[in-house]
């Protein structure tokens, strides 16, 4: 059982829970248990099984066989809201606000009790959902709608919601996705509050430094089965844990620029400035690409990535010049710059959800004749085994990390030139990153194409760059090689 000796009796006690997708055992007889003020971290590649065992849990997937016990009462098989009132509180891999109402709305509506009865009675609800917006760190933008909101603040919200339930087991999917290192440590203090006040906290999350930190003990899964268990430190040392999710170190290859004998970059953005109403998202943002190379752009969250990307893909309305190929590329539509062959494989993934992995990828392909579809489809599949597997599979219900695969499968399906990776390791397993390395270590030696990529992952950023640009708070603030990254531009980010 996952948890130390000691007199306290767990608060939650999965016992041999299976949990079946038609052929497909997503978890397989998993047992662990929690007390109250300690912490399990489950970890495991993607696709193992991490988020269903939490769904079960929830009630927002029935098991298929098992016993789940919260304070010795059995919960299994119970619906989702009924779990919630027994205090066992989710906070999603993805954000679900509710975008029309404030970020202070939203979390009065998660302080609301569950009887109607009792609304009129809680007239301290605004000063209790101020007082949480302040302990996460939202005070500033209370009165904005969620899609306003920067991805940070986003998640910020999602834990907001949890605290206002009030929760006394806490199910924690992928926090730190997509964070920075100061955002890894702040809402690492967040999740180490709910410890402190008694609760008994189940942390899923590919951070693995973030998840050793954290936790009192780890599980790791792998194909819905538990692998190692044990402390932190053992399992991370676990051969097989090492094999299945760790994997190994990423190689570093750095090109010259010099190397590029392009005159005119086959990507030119000069003095280019994005304004989101009165807010300055880019202000005269000015780099380059040469065909072949490989760039990254790394800053953190709201610096301006994902508007220069867009400003590029034609997405959103700017100022300045884009050229591609020598070519400006003001006026053209978005659909025209991508027949260009510049592909945007978005940070939103835009996966087409209610259909199958192989139609998501036959959508991409459109543009190809027959033969050369399937010999892509085929290079693909090498690439990400998985998704050979999973033709016929509903692309919503993929796990996390497989639908970013996906995602990415989808846009090099449409034989790019430049492709426009923005943020393409949130959510993968640490062996997936090598997977993904090697697959662009495979483009970089064996075709033409030009890579921008955008990260506030600089370990998986400057590997796979020839050339790196810093975007701080809208502005482009250094450029560089990734060897004089470390020593002129790394204090904000190691
Ligand atoms: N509704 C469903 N129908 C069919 N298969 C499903 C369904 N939901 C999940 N699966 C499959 O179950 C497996 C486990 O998925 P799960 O989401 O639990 O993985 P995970 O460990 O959370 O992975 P990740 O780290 O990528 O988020 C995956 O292979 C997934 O494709
Ligand atoms: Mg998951």
């Amino acid at each position: 059982m996952a948890d130390e000796e000691g007199s306290t009796a767990p608060m939650l006690e999965v016992a041999d829970l299976t949990k079946r997708y038609g052929g497909l055992v997503a978890v397989k007889n998993l047992s662990f248990s929690i007390r109250p003020g300690r912490i399990l971290g489950l970890i495991g590649p993607n696709g193992s099984g991490k988020s269903t065992a939490m769904k079960t849990i929830m009630g927002v997937e029935q098991p298929t066989v098992g016993s789940i016990r919260l304070d010795g009462v059995e919960i299994g098989g119970l619906p989702a809201h009924k779990v919630a009132r027994r205090g066992v509180g989710l906070v999603f891999q993805h954000s679900r606000p509710l975008n029309r109402q404030t970020v202070l709305e939203n979390i009065k509506v998660a302080l609301l009790p569950d009887r109607l009865t009792q609304l009129f009675a809680t007239a301290d609800v605004d000063a209790k959902a101020r007082d949480i917006a302040v302990r996460v760190g939202l005070a500033h933008v209370v009165d904005r709608k969620p899609p306003t909101l920067a991805f940070a603040d986003l998640r910020r919200l999602e834990l907001a919601k949890a605290i206002a339930r009030h929760p006394k087991l806490v199910l924690v999917d992928e926090p730190f996705a997509g964070l920075t290192a100061s955002e890894v440590a702040a809402f690492s203090d967040l999740i180490r509050a709910f410890r402190d006040d008694g609760c008994a906290v189940l942390l899923v999350d590919h951070n693995v430094k973030g998840v050793a930190a954290l936790v009192d003990h780890v599980l790791a899964m792998y194909l819905g089965e538990r692998i190692a268990e044990g402390a932190a430190a053992d399992v991370m040392q676990d051969e097989t844990v090492r094999r299945v999710y760790l994997g190994g170190a990423l190689t570093r290859v750095e090109r010259e620029e010099a190397r590029f004998g392009d005159r005119v970059p086959v990507l030119q953005v000069d003095d280019v400035g994005v304004l989101y109403g009165k807010a300055l998202a880019l202000q005269s943002v000015s780099m380059h690409v040469h065909e072949g190379e490989f760039v990254s752009v790394v800053g953190l969250n709201g610096a301006g990535k994902t508007t220069l990307f867009n400003a590029i893909s034609g997405l959103v309305p700017h100022s300045g010049t884009v050229r591609w190929s020598g070519d400006a590329l003001g006026g053209s539509s978005a659909a025209a710059i991508a027949r260009g062959g510049i592909v945007h494989c978005p940070e939103t993934r835009e996966l087409f959800g209610d259909m199958s992995v192989r139609e998501n990828l036959d959508l991409g392909g459109n543009g190809l004749d027959a033969k050369e579809r399937g010999e892509r489809l085929e290079w693909l599949f090498d690439l990400f085994p998985i998704l050979r597997d999973r033709q016929v599979q509903v692309a919503r219900t993929l796990s996390g990390g497989e639908q970013q695969m996906l995602a990415i499968a989808r846009a090099l399906m449409m034989k790019p030139k430049l492709l426009i990776l923005d943020e393409p390791t949130l959510g993968l397993a640490p062996v997936i990153l090598e997977t993904l390395s090697k697959a662009l270590e495979r483009l970089r030696t064996t075709t033409r194409i030009s890579v921008l990529l955008g990260e506030q992952n600089v370990t998986f950023a400057l590997p796979h760059a020839d050339r790196v640009y810093v975007l701080d708070h809208a502005r482009m603030v250094w450029e560089g090689p990734p060897s004089r990254f470390e020593a002129e531009a790394a204090a904000a980010y190691l």
